[in-house]
């Protein structure tokens, strides 16, 4: 299912490095459980006793394919472990931050408080020669701000950028097989030390001829932003012609596939439907515009304010086309499939599905959700929608059935399946059913962007 490198380790005592991983939520967890795998020496540290405890028992707080196997497996080998006492990190060489940096209350920046707390918290217990390797996605700027407050607390520790690229859903893997390794390090020796020892920590990836790219702090940290604003924006792209295929009679999916066979444009992220949700795109997209007004480049990248908009339309008319497919709100007796902000996810961050679940129950509708991962997470931010762990029970004399995140099992439902339905009306916020087989079974079918 995902890559193990253990076959591969032919080399696997050359390179051992002590690692300290600061922040063990999605990305950190993710992390400290690849670099052990990997074969390194590793601590993961949080504040939250709660996520140690659970994490130091080979658990992982979040749903993510293949975690809880190598969580498990490193921890047994006793090369992972996790604690909330910063000083055990002392003796590690090279120390990641791996803090979130979430959309402050009140404005689109990031809010940096995790990052700058975590940094003074690992100063003091910074061996000499220790490096500080950034993993937080953060405004351009800060590993040079970071940088400096190393030097004044730890003058013999340096620090470097390593963003990190990995997928929810894919995490274990792309973060053992990256398709690229970046690294932001200070000019001279500093600099060439710092590349040494981040290559002994991918020694795998290198092997396999992982493309490696050193540049500066700046562009390292524009790298990371840069790559989840293009996402984003070839997302909206998509979107944006939905909205005009909606209004000529056009088929967004069919543009997508006859556009995409153009290598330079490409089919994959062209996928129109409900948009883009999670902890990443959407608060990335604004903390990069904020930036850019800091920097005085707004106009620069004001387009982002566009991708945001487009994005979030989307959600107004997949409830819009619930009501006029109903003909009202009021009553009507709604069944939504998929929660998460996209499959293989137990992530409701942002979630576009959960968004458009919980305006229908604000408008009036009856509202049961179901999500082979998510309810638990959706009913934590939304508890007054009414949840079923079964698609039978789900869509039980609903009036309409909307299939908002494009799990598998829900793309491979049949009409025959949902037969407990009222209404016999099937809304595709992900262009990810096949509509001739549903409107052939009689029923009404109908989809953003596709007539
Ligand atoms: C994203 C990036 O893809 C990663 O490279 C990056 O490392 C990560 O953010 C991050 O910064 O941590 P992720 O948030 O896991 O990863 O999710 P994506 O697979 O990028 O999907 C984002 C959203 O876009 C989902 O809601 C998905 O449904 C939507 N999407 C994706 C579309 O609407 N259409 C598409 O064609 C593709």
């Amino acid at each position: 299912m995902y890559w193990r490198v253990r076959p591969f380790w032919a080399f696997e005592m050359e390179f051992v490095v002590k690692i300290s991983v600061i922040g063990c939520g999605y990305l950190g967890a993710v992390h400290a459980a690849c670099m052990a795998e990997l074969g390194h020496e590793v601590i993961g540290v949080d504040v939250d006793q709660a996520k140690i405890d659970f994490l130091s028992e080979g658990r992982a707080p979040f749903f993510e394919p293949g975690l809880p196997e190598i969580l498990t497996s490193a921890i047994a080998t006793g090369r992972l472990r996790f604690t909330t006492d910063m000083s055990e990190v002392a003796d590690a060489a090279v120390h990641f931050v791996a803090v979130g940096t979430p959309q402050t209350k009140g404005s689109y920046a990031a809010d940096m408080t995790y990052v700058d707390a975590a940094v003074d918290a690992l100063i003091p217990h910074l061996s000499d020669g220790a490096l500080v390797v950034g993993k937080s996605t953060v405004p351009v700027g800060t590993a040079a701000r970071l940088a400096d407050k190393v030097a004044a607390g730890a003058p013999h520790a340096s620090l470097a950028w390593n963003p990190e690229f990995l997928r929810e859903g894919f995490a274990v893997q792309d973060t053992l097989g990256p398709d690229r390794l970046v690294y932001g390090v200070p000019a001279g020796d500093a600099g060439e030390r710092a590349s040494g020892l981040l290559d002994e920590i991918y020694a795998v990836a290198l092997a396999a001829d992982t493309p490696r790219i050193v540049m500066d702090y700046a562009t390292a940290e524009l790298v990371k932003v840069s790559a989840n604003a293009f996402l984003a924006t070839k997302i909206s792209f998509i979107n944006a012609m939905a909205e005009v295929a909606e209004a000529t009679g056009a088929d967004v999916t069919m543009l997508a596939d006859a556009i995409g066979h153009d290598v330079r444009i490409g089919r994959r992220f062209l996928n129109s439907g409900l948009g883009f949700g999670g902890g990443c795109l959407p608060k990335d997209i604004r903390a990069f515009r904020a930036r850019g007004e800091e920097l005085g480049l707004g106009s620069s990248l004001a387009f982002l304010g566009e991708v945001d908009a487009i994005n979030l339309r989307r959600r107004e008319r997949m409830v819009e086309l619930t009501r006029e497919t109903l003909g009202g709100l009021e009553g009507k007796r709604i069944a939504v499939l998929g929660l998460a902000f996209k499959p293989d996810s137990d992530d409701v961050r942002d979630s576009p599905s959960l968004d458009v679940a919980a305006r229908l129950h604000e408008e009036g509708a009856i509202v049961t959700v179901t999500d082979p991962e998510a309810i638990e997470t959706a009913k934590r931010l939304h508890p007054e929608l009414s949840y079923e762990t079964t698609v039978a029970d789900t869509v039980d004399g609903a009036d309409a059935v909307l299939v908002l995140t494009e799990w598998k099992q829900y793309r491979a439902l049949t009409p025959e399946d949902l037969s407990a339905t009222a209404g016999q009306v099937i809304l595709d916020g992900r262009n990810c059913l096949d509509r001739e087989l549903w409107r052939g079974a009689g029923w009404t079918y109908s989809s953003l962007g596709r007539p």
